[in-house]
C-alpha cells in the first residue's frame, strides 16, 4: 500500500470536524493528493448503512446489530473507497473508524473488544497508520455540549456513556500504542488545529 491512513477519532464536542477541515486544507496547500471521508459513510451503500443505523425509529435495534452495520459500512467504504485511494498513493483521511466501534460497541455499550475485533477481522482488517485521538476530558465535552444546546437536558446516563466512551478509547490506546497518538483537545480550537496539522505533516514528512 502506497498512501497513508489517517484517522481522527474522540468523542462529542472534539472539534473533529473543523480539525479536519483544516488539515484538509494544509493539505491541498502543500499539493499533497488525498481525500477526505467519513464513517458510517463516505460512500452510497456506507450512506444508506448510516441512515438505518442513526434513524431514531430504530430503536429495537440491537446492540449487536448495530455493531454489525458499523463493521458492515466500514468494509464497503474501505474497499470501494479506501483502499483503491491507498493504491493510488494518496493521504486517506478518515472521521472516525475501527476505533470507534471498539470505544463505542466494544467498550461504552458492553460488547467486548475482542467480538468488535472479531467480526471486524472477519470482514477485512486494515489499520490505519496513524490515529489522531482529540483527547476531550468527559466533563469538559459536556459542558461544550451543554453551552451548544442550550435547552437540552444532560441526564445521568448521557454523562456515564460519554465517559464510558473516552474509557473505551484510553483501551485501545492500549491495543494500539503505536498508531494511537493523543492529542490535547482541551485548548483553544486554534492552538488544537495547528497541532493536528504540524502531526500530520511531519508524519507524512513535510
Ligand atoms: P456523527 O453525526 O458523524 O457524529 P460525530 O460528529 O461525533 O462523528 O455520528 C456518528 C455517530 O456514530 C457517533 O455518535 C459515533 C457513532 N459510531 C459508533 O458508535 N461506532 C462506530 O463504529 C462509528 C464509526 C461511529
Amino acid at each position: 500500500m502506497k498512501g497513508l491512513f489517517i484517522t481522527f477519532e474522540g468523542g462529542e464536542c472534539s472539534g473533529k470536524t473543523t480539525i479536519i477541515k483544516e488539515v484538509c486544507a494544509v493539505l491541498q496547500q502543500h499539493n499533497i493528493p488525498y481525500i477526505s471521508t467519513r464513517e458510517p459513510g463516505g460512500i452510497e451503500i456506507a450512506e444508506q448503512i448510516r441512515s438505518i443505523i442513526l434513524d431514531i425509529r430504530n430503536t429495537a435495534m440491537t446492540e449487536e446489530t448495530e455493531a454489525l452495520l458499523y463493521a458492515a459500512s466500514r468494509m464497503q467504504h474501505l474497499k470501494e473507497k479506501v483502499l483503491p485511494a491507498l493504491e493510488q498513493g494518496m493521504v486517506v483521511i478518515c472521521d472516525r473508524y475501527l476505533d470507534s466501534s471498539l470505544a463505542y460497541q466494544g467498550y461504552a455499550r458492553g460488547l467486548g473488544m475482542d467480538a468488535i475485533l472479531k467480526i471486524n477481522h472477519f470482514a477485512l482488517h486494515h489499520l490505519p497508520d496513524l490515529t489522531l485521538f482529540i483527547d476531550v476530558k468527559p466533563d469538559v465535552a459536556l459542558q461544550r455540549l451543554a453551552q451548544r444546546n442550550k435547552s437540552d437536558r444532560l441526564d445521568l446516563e448521557d454523562i456515564s456513556f460519554h465517559k464510558a466512551v473516552y474509557d473505551g478509547y484510553l483501551e485501545v490506546e492500549k491495543l494500539y500504542p503505536n498508531r494511537f497518538v493523543k492529542i490535547d483537545g482541551n485548548k483553544e480550537l486554534d492552538a488544537l488545529c495547528e497541532d493536528c496539522v504540524q502531526k500530520v505533516l511531519d508524519f507524512i514528512g513535510r
